[in-house]
């Protein structure tokens, strides 16, 4: 039975960090319902796709009004009668029409919330849970069930800096993860590191620093050094009882602290070369169980890149973000030069969920490890919980156990873990590395 889009609504919501960003509804000539918000980054890579801002002085120039009548208007006469279960049609249609590598002329922020509605969409038409209807759409496998899924892991954020808090902290973001087979499921792991957390917040109250929370929920205080963030992290993981059980991962974010001229890093109080970046974290590595390092280089950093991935790409998985931008195009160039072994999966760095899937299969058969990822600036759409659980990641990066637009996408992995269970699909925690 035929079931074509039918009509669009869309209009300015706010999203986690009180700025503008699109909701859209996709509603189909059957009455099928689907809606989705769009997801906003803070610490952008160049070659992100364009999120589309009105540039007024209404909101501080974000508004996204522009967006919206381009979803209203062009977007709607562009999808409007097609099958909403071909989703890959849908996103190449609207590719086309805008016609830029960057979707610019419309936005990725248009273009990305009409993608992810039709896919609620479709997955409500098919009478599915959404994890389950996009698995069936990745493995081509319409109808049937899988016998098992592979859950992700989380990166919970425990420790906010750079761009996402206002205090001392240099890297963005460094993150608690627990161990592959220390815990039976992901509900006995999520309480775990919610407890984690908890304790955390214990240390950091007893060495008078704030416990505030930053952009994704981590605390942000100000710490000495960058190192003290993992020091404190082995405190709270053993006054929580999980000594061994817990590895630690790292976002640096470094092109927001890398000087394009100069080639070097402002990382720590002092201006480093990427050999001596690569230096400190050989050092980190050997005292701290640290196993995931993200964007520890900026991305134009090519021959950085390739002695870090020469260095520690064997004991570390490297996880491009700003490197790659979710950009099968990009992604395949570094794949080209050895840069990184992981790749982390933003899908508005891209703006369509098909592109998404192209980049994640890439990165598959490259043999590159997939860490699902929300923005810093968030919402209520869980989105990229099912999304993490359809392409098997194994890893989701989601923030810290606290503010709502994290929390949701943690209580919409438990959900969809008891549905899994409930259908007799076997539900596994992670990918052994
Ligand atoms: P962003 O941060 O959403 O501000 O880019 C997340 C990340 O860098 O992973
Ligand atoms: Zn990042």
């Amino acid at each position: 039975m035929t079931n074509t889009i039918a009509a669009l609504r869309s209009r300015e919501v706010d999203d986690s960090r009180g700025n503008p960003t699109v909701e859209t509804d996709v509603v189909t000539s059957s009455d099928d319902q689907g809606r989705a918000i769009v997801p906003s980054g803070a610490s952008t890579g160049d070659d992100e796709a364009l999120e589309l801002r009105d540039g007024e002085k209404r909101r501080g120039g974000k508004g996204v009004r522009q967006a919206i009548t381009n979803v209203l208007g062009p977007l709607y006469k562009v999808v409007c009668g097609m099958d909403v279960f071909d989703q890959a049609a849908i996103d190449k249609a609207m590719i086309d029409a805008d016609g830029t590598s960057n979707k610019k002329v419309y936005g990725a922020n248009a273009i990305l919330s009409i993608s992810m509605a039709s896919l609620h969409a479709a997955a409500n038409a098919s009478n599915l849970p959404l994890y389950l209807y996009a698995w069936q759409l990745i493995n081509s496998n319409k109808g049937l069930i899988p016998e098992e899924l592979i859950f992700p892991l989380p990166m919970m954020n425990m420790i906010n800096g750079g761009e996402h808090a206002n205090n001392s902290i240099d890297m963005q973001e460094a993150m608690i993860q627990p161990k592959y087979g220390a815990f039976e499921d992901l509900p006995s792991a999520l309480d775990a590191c919610s407890e984690v957390q908890h304790r955390l917040a214990k240390r950091l109250d007893a060495l008078s620093h704030g416990t505030s929370v930053g952009d994704e929920g981590g605390f942000a205080p100000n710490l000495d050094s960058d190192e003290e963030a993992f020091q404190l992290l082995d405190e709270a993981v053993s006054d929580a009882g999980f000594e061994g059980m817990f590895n630690y991962c790292i976002d640096a974010a470094a092109t927001e602290f890398y000087d394009e001229g100069t080639r070097l890093y402002d990382f720590n109080g002092a201006n480093r070369t990427s050999e001596e970046m690569i230096q400190i974290l050989e050092d980190w590595v050997s005292k701290y169980p640290i196993i995931s390092v993200e964007d520890w280089l900026a991305d134009t950093d090519h021959d950085g890149w390739k002695l870090l991935t020469d260095r520690l790409g064997k004991r570390l998985q490297l996880v491009g973000d700003d490197l790659f931008c979710t950009n099968p195009r990009i992604l395949q160039e570094g794949i080209d030069k050895g840069l990184a072994n992981a790749l982390l999966v933003k899908v508005n760095q891209i703006g369509t969920v098909t592109e998404t899937f192209q980049a994640v299969a890439k990165a598959v058969k490259a043999g590159y490890q997939c860490v699902m990822s929300h923005r810093s600036g968030e919402s209520e759409d869980t989105t990229i919980a099912d999304l993490a659980v359809a392409l098997c990641c194994g890893q989701i990066k989601t923030g810290g156990f606290s503010r709502s637009d994290r929390i949701a996408k943690y209580n919409q992995l438990r959900r969809i873990w008891e549905d899994a269970k409930e259908r007799g699909i076997i539900c596994l925690l992670g990918i052994a590395q």
